[in-house]
């Protein structure tokens, strides 16, 4: 057992993504309405934050709300949205506890298209947590990896157009400077609950030699032994990047 957590620490990751999937068939299994899966979900977000900061995770990013989830029914986003709401009241009323922990919280996505108040919200809390070192919690709310690409390419294109940079010169770093994630690392694990196994739009450019973590548990189901059994398979990956030995590349 000692060997098996030795082994563990041995290749922790830098950064995991989760995307937050199956709180509607969570809902739907117990017949109760989607908006219960949400808050359930919401719950288990907490959860697995804490316990990721707790397992020594720097960086800790979460799919919560995507730029196709707009499709969905009113009353759905809604009740999405009350959620995010309660969330970052609450993470203001715990700012003792969070700065404690070392939280540095950031949102990523299109803010503009979010109600006034939760805007007003999230810039409170990046802006009182910025500070912080110990673990970075990305929530992804209006977020789609394609517009955040397209954006970070017009603002080289306009860099460009005012004769500032070459277009032979544009580098991969130019690209990961203008997306939300600039700075950070990319994600070493992603892991998706839900039984299904893509992206749906989560972290393109950034998942690029990320490791996947795929399960049928669905999100509100989910639980630190199962962020835990993600952590044993990936310290068991052998990750190569493009070369013929494998690389601790993030401990
Ligand atoms: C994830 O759960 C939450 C959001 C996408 C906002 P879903 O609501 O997608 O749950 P399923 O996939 O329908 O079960
Ligand atoms: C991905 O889940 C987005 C979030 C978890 C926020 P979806 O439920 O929207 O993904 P698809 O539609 O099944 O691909
Ligand atoms: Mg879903």
């Amino acid at each position: 057992m000692e060997e098996y957590s030795a082994s563990v620490h041995a290749a922790l990751p830098v950064h995991v993504a989760v995307i937050m999937d199956g709180n509607g068939r969570w809902a739907a299994g117990r017949g109760l309405p989607r908006s219960e899966g949400h808050r359930q979900g919401a719950k288990v977000f907490r959860q697995i934050c804490e316990y990721g900061a707790d397992r020594g995770i720097g960086y800790l990013t979460f799919y919560a709300f995507s730029t196709e989830n707009w499709s969905r029914p009113q009353e759905e986003i809604a009740s999405i949205m009350a959620l995010f709401r309660d969330y970052l009241q609450e993470a203001r009323e715990r700012r003792e506890e969070n700065e404690a922990r070392g939280f540095r919280l950031r949102f990523i996505g299109d803010r503009s298209a979010l109600p006034a108040d939760i805007v007003s919200l999230v810039e409170t809390c990046e802006r009182e947590s910025l500070h912080q070192t110990r673990t970075t919690v990305n929530l992804a709310v209006n977020y789609g990896s394609r517009l955040e690409i397209v954006a970070s390419v017009r603002r080289i294109a306009e860099r460009v157009a005012r004769g500032e940079l070459k277009p032979s010169d544009i580098t991969p770093a130019d690209i990961e400077q203008g997306l939300y994630t600039a700075g950070q690392p990319d994600p070493d694990l992603i892991i998706r609950p839900s039984g299904e196994n893509r992206l749906s739009n989560f972290l393109l450019w950034q998942a690029a030699y990320s490791e996947f973590w795929f399960s049928d548990v669905l999100w509100p189901d989910f639980t630190p032994a199962h962020f835990d059994m993600a952590l044993a398979d990936f310290a068991q990956r052998k990750r190569r990047f493009g070369g013929i030995e494998a690389v601790q590349k993030n401990i």
